[in-house]
């Protein structure tokens, strides 16, 4: 059977889970969703990543231990993927036993293979992107992305040899050019390897909270090193239960653009020095801005753009879980920025979900309970509608394939609105009661089946609620999407029931 593996990157634990992580876990989790409803054995990973300077800073600061901290920040996090619906199969979280043990494995299979070595770091480093720029790079001392002084940093580290894999990072692009995606990120990728790589300094002697060195005990690992790693303890790595085999070949990392240096060279890099064949697919996604300012932590901090005002849970009470979704995978192409705005997720849904779902699920139902008594027909092989249905199959199946959320809701909303146009243009709300009623609502009932099951990997919860109104029993996932979304399966029913409006419109922002 056909496998698939997705991870999100595993979120610092410095503060809590805003709508931008939110955006990029969303969109992993349709991604898992859609591969389930194809009957793909599938492995959404996500999780927290608990160590480093930043952490340790945090809980300084609120007077408590790192780990008391980490505990207390990961569970929220867990708590809004939990409100958020994210399926995920495994939340992991750097401070496991589990992870010490594959990490301590994989580094020393590294270090055995001649690729870590000792020498002396002088650089200028940034707690917050626990990272360290060239003074080319942070030309006035401060931190290209945070703005902030950077900190001059001295100690004696261990480092990894990635000038080694120059070459063999190029060839492997080359090999794979689909390796990293969109195109724009893939050609980053390697004009960074192009430009010369420097080996990196993976160990800090100057804080403890973090994995030890196993070979050099006043040494932990720095905090990217481990990181990274987090997505080969899931499946067991150099541990028993070892999957390595069954998911490294389909694993695939959805990523912010700010951090594809790490996935997209470091990584491959070390797998290659490991003597692992690189993650398979590396999918970027760009940022959600606030009238044009990404949605950082640190910024929220020095009292820019109020993070805590725009907490997913504070979304989703006010408009509700799946229509977030729907805003977070359908309002952005899944690589450029986005502008999140109140106004942008009221239009949404006043216009998508309001107007052009809930409406074509209320018009149909309340026709078939009224005229016809609850009694539904079945669709007739020929309508119209077919074709319409046919062409958002399959056009939706090849984006969510190429990890395009944003066009395959597009294809699915064209069929919502070929569906609502069949209507107008039949009037059934005109007809008398006799087969051609009978016939136009039977076709509206299949396509409204069938875009029940498109809307699955977006939403959830109202695929399931829409399933019920038109009187399926199940769910619209029990059968595999190629199989259920052929014209005709509808096979009518005695169970239809105007209910109350899916989505009742929202007043937009004075
Ligand atoms: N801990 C590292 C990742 C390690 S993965 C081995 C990290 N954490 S983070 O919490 O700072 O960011 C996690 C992800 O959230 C990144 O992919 C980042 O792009 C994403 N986002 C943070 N703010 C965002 C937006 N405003 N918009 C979209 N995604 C953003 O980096």
């Amino acid at each position: 059977m056909a496998r698939f593996y997705i991870t999100t990157p595993i979120y610092y634990v410095n503060d809590a889970p805003h709508v931008g992580h939110a955006y990029c876990t969303v969109n992993a989790d349709a991604m898992a969703r859609w591969h389930r409803l194809n009957g793909h054995e599938t492995k959404l990973l996500t999780g927290t990543d608990e160590h480093g300077q930043k952490v340790a800073d945090a809980a300084e600061k609120n007077g408590v231990t790192p780990q008391e901290w980490t505990d207390r920040t990961s569970r929220r996090f867990r708590e809004a993927w939990d409100n958020l619906n994210v399926s995920y199969d495994d939340f992991i979280r750097t401070t496991e036993p589990r992870h010490f043990e594959t990490v301590q494995k994989f580094l020393t299979k590294v270090y055995e293979n001649g690729y870590i070595y000792k020498d002396t770091y002088v650089g200028l480093y940034c707690v917050s992107c626990e990272d360290y720029f060239s003074s080319e790079a942070a030309a006035d001392g401060k931190c290209p992305i945070h703005g902030r002084p950077l900190t001059e940093m001295e100690e004696e580290n261990w480092f990894f040899k990635l000038t080694a894999f120059e070459d063999r990072l190029l060839e492997y692009y080359e090999a794979n050019p689909h390796f990293i995606a969109p195109g724009t990120k893939y050609n980053e990728a390697k004009a960074f390897v192009k430009g010369g790589l420097q080996d990196i300094s993976i160990t800090r002697s100057s804080i403890n909270w973090g994995i030890p060195v196993p070979w050099d005990e006043g040494h932990v690992f720095y905090v990217w090193y481990d990181a990274l790693i987090n997505y080969l303890t899931a499946i067991g790595y150099g541990r028993e239960n070892d999957e390595v085999g069954e998911w490294w070949p389909v694993s695939n990392h959805l990523i912010g653009k700010e951090i594809i240096r790490f996935h997209g060279v470091w990584w491959p890099a070390m797998c290659m020095a490991a003597g692992l064949e690189p993650v398979h697919h590396v999918q970027v996604h760009g940022w959600l801005l606030v009238g044009g300012q990404k949605l950082s932590k640190t910024m929220a901090a020095e009292g820019g753009v109020r993070l805590t005002d725009i907490a997913p849970v504070m979304l989703t009470d006010e408009f509700g879980v799946d229509a977030i979704r729907y805003y977070l995978l359908r309002e952005t192409a899944l690589g450029n920025d986005g502008d999140f705005s109140h106004e942008g997720i009221t239009a949404r849904y006043n216009t998508d979900l309001a107007n052009n779902l809930g409406n074509l699920v209320a018009r149909v139902t309340t026709i078939v309970a009224g005229a016809l008594e609850g009694v539904a027909p079945r669709p007739q092989p020929d309508a119209s509608l077919r074709e319409a249905a046919a062409t958002a199959v399959s056009s939706a199946a090849a984006a969510w394939d190429r990890f395009a959320p944003h066009s395959a809701l597009e294809a699915t909303w064209q069929l919502i609105g070929a569906t609502n146009a069949y209507l107008e243009q039949n009037a059934p709300w005109k007809m008398e009661t006799g087969d051609e009623l009978r016939n136009v609502m039977g076709n509206a009932l299949e396509a409204i089946r069938i875009i029940t099951i498109l809307t699955t990997p977006a939403m959830p919860t109202t695929a399931q609620a829409i399933w019920e109104r038109i009187g399926l029993a199940g769910t619209p996932t029990d059968r595999v999407f190629a199989d259920a979304t052929t014209w005709g399966h509808y096979e009518g029913t005695t169970n239809i029931v105007k209910g109350t409006p899916l989505f009742p419109r929202m007043k937009a922002a004075e």
